[in-house]
């Protein structure tokens, strides 16, 4: 490939905010095998250079944050990859009770969140009605505040009563949108056409949502790539969580190779350009693998971060992978922290809730 080319593929991609699928798998082998480092760099400065205009074109120099609450670690699904699959029993169990989830959006509140995002496994003690309470709640005392879900794949009709009930946000990545990746990554009870029926129901309920993808995942290759970007394009998602794959000793994956820091940041770059508007968020599992990588995220084209919000006590317990960052701070220190860290690289925290922009 001669040496331009690349750059027509990253110029034609910040124009038509998309290539096609041999135009990405183009682009992604040139950087993923390059030998050379300075050939490298100087790919990387390139589209983090068309990124970061993207980016503050739309959004300045602000970074939204979500604070994130981590309610239940207990999961009925068994995916190969995750720390709190049902059969991995090295893992103490928790649910936070309703109070304790408003006491954490309390906490948030005085912090400045305007959004809060309620994750957990699927577990089927929050059923329908207990979910549509706590969003009740959380939506009466914080009426100013946007509310996510991140609790995994339910019927439509569940998706319907907790929009109803005041739930603004869903995210459900698809993390493969291979049909045979996905199923080397989960046991037989999950099917990526499940997956994809729930994203498109949550859209046409009227959620804002996110999809997004693991970079590095165990069988993952270039052409499963090419498959999630072309998948991303065609759903269209308001917000993007991508990161690097991170091994946890209590699964089947424990001794396989975790992501790179670099490959998830091309491809937040290669995001950018594909969704100048979209959330994109600096993930928790890229600054786990690199100190400073939430801050390189941001400077490849991300804007946003989720801060820990879960009470300190059981934070080390929604073990995803090994070595996650922020389970031994308290809510207040981690967004210290991040604003430390956003102002080190010239961008600051805001505390609009930050809808998508086609939101109003
Ligand atoms: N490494 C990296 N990310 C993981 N997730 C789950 N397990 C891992 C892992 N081992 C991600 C999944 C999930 C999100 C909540 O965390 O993409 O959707
Ligand atoms: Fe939690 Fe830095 S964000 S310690």
């Amino acid at each position: 490939m001669e040496a331009t080319r690349w750059k027509k593929l990253i110029d034609e991609l910040d124009h038509n905010h998309r290539l096609s699928a041999d135009g990405y798998r183009s682009l992604l082998e040139q950087r993923f095998t390059v030998q050379d480092a300075d050939l490298k760099e100087e790919m990387d400065r390139y589209l983090f250079e068309h990124a970061r205009n993207r980016q503050q074109q739309n959004f300045g120099r602000k970074i939204y944050v979500r604070g994130l609450i981590e309610f239940t670690n207990y999961c009925k699904n068994n995916c190969y990859y995750c720390g709190i699959r049902r059969d991995n029993r090295r893992v103490e169990r928790y649910r936070l009770t309703e109070e304790q989830i408003l006491e954490c959006c309390a906490e948030g509140y005085r912090l400045g969140y305007r959004t809060f995002v309620l994750q957990g496994g699927e577990d089927s003690y929050f059923t329908d009605d207990r979910i549509c309470d706590i969003i009740k709640a959380v939506k009466l005392r914080y009426p100013d505040c946007a509310l996510t879900l991140s609790i995994g794949e339910h019927s439509r009709d569940s998706y319907r009563r907790w929009f109803a009930a005041g739930a603004d946000r869903y995210l459900l990545r698809h993390e493969t949108a291979d049909e045979q990746h996905y199923r080397y990554l989960h046991p037989d009870t999950l099917s990526l056409q499940n997956r994809k029926a729930c994203l498109w129901a949550l859209k046409e309920i009227g959620y804002q949502v996110g999809a997004g993808f693991m970079v590095g995942s165990p069988g993952q290759t270039m052409d499963h790539l090419v498959e999630d970007l072309l998948f991303l394009s065609e759903l269209q998602p308001h917000m993007i969580g991508i990161g690097p794959f991170i091994t946890h000793q209590d699964t089947p994956f424990a001794k396989e190779k975790n992501g790179s820091v670099e490959q998830t940041l091309f491809l937040l770059g290669i995001l950018r350009l594909m969704f100048p508007s979209g959330l994109l968020p600096a993930t928790t599992a890229l600054g786990t693998l690199a100190p400073d990588g939430r801050e390189r995220g941001i400077l490849a084209g991300a804007n946003v971060i989720m801060p820990n919000l879960s009470p300190t006590a059981v934070r080390k317990q929604y073990s995803l992978y090994d070595n996650k960052i922020c389970t031994g701070e308290e809510s207040a220190q981690c967004t210290q922290c991040i604003k430390g860290r956003l102002r080190s690289i010239g961008y600051e925290m805001t505390v609009d809730r930050g809808d998508h922009p086609d939101i109003q």
